[in-house]
């Protein structure tokens, strides 16, 4: 059985740790600050004062403290010897720390991989969970089983660290330009006095148009195939320029529909008005 070892042991590295020990792995753990240790003690993990001894104990380490940045002090800073071992950091990071840890590591001989946790602590281990992993392709092949008890649902994406912050920062966006379209929507309603109950009942309705975008993407993006949209690119603009104008005429704050509006009028003015809507992501790409 492979030796496996939990650093860092908040909200997500606990969960981390107990849901592997209840999956009958042992583990070894090592936490900074001790006290947090001690109820994974119980559970049966084997306790470290330091991250060099826990580190020394295992095959694949997995790393769930602040951010790759410390991730790579904290490995960085490590006297045990790393050749042969894969760390794989569930820390958050961006594009550049990614690259910095997997290079540091890659000097210590470690194969690397990365993982960005889509729940809470309170879901890791159920069958729907995703987390994404980058890293090298003999790391997946080795350890896949291992990310898949933490998440049903996990997926390896690739190579390169940076693919994991810029899928992160991708669904970010998508959950950010959801709930600030919800904003804007709220203070245009407000303006005519349309109670927020009436808003927010109508948003699961609304979201159901969304669906058929998810697999939309997949589908024409990579081929550049943008024919035969159900509602073409041009549709779309005359209905966000109405919404733009209700949005001045009302006095509420218009930039967000104005931007979305320019993006999708440029591309109309350029040619695409019979295409689908996603025939943007190739228009700004530029
Ligand atoms: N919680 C979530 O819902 C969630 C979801 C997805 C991803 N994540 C990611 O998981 C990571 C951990 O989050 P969390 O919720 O577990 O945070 P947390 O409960 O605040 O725990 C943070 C952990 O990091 C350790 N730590 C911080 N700086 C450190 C350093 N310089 N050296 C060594 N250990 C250090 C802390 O040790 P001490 O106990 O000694 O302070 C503690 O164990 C973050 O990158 C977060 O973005 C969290």
């Amino acid at each position: 059985m492979t030796n496996l070892a939990v650093l860092g042991l908040g909200s997500m590295g606990s969960a981390l740790a107990h849901c592997l020990l209840e999956a009958g792995h042992n583990i070894s753990v090592w936490n900074r600050t001790p006290d947090k240790a001690e109820g994974l003690a119980k559970a049966g993990a084997k306790v470290f004062d330091s991250a060099d001894e826990a580190v020394a104990a295992s095959d694949f380490t997995i790393v769930c403290i602040k951010s790759h940045r410390e991730t790579v002090e904290l490995v960085g800073g490590l006297s045990v010897p790393l050749t042969g071992k894969t760390i794989c950091d569930m820390s958050t990071g961006d594009t550049s720390d990614a690259d910095a840890l997997v290079a540091m590591l890659a000097e210590r001989g470690a194969d690397y991989m990365l993982g960005m946790i889509n729940a809470y602590p309170s879901g890791v281990g159920e069958n729907d969970v995703t987390i994404l992993t980058v890293g090298s392709a003999d790391a997946w092949d080795q350890y896949g089983d291992i990310i898949r008890t933490l998440g049903g649902k996990s997926a390896y994406v690739g190579k390169q660290p940076a693919a994991l912050a810029a899928l992160f920062a991708g669904l970010f966006t998508v959950r950010q330009g959801f709930m600030f379209g919800m904003i804007y929507g709220a203070l245009v309603c407000q303006k005519t006095g349309i109670p927020m109950k009436v808003f927010s009942d109508q948003i699961p309705a609304t979201l159901k148009l969304v669906n058929d975008y998810y697999d939309l993407f997949a589908k024409t993006v990579p081929a550049e195939n943008y024919d035969n949209a159900e509602a073409s690119l041009k549709i779309y603009a005359l209905a966000q320029e109405d919404a733009l104008k209700t949005f001045q005429s009302l006095d509420a704050p218009a930039e967000f529909i104005q931007l979305i509006y320019e993006r999708t009028k440029t591309a109309w003015d350029e040619g695409l008005g019979e295409k689908q809507l996603t025939a943007l992501v190739k228009h700004m790409a530029g």
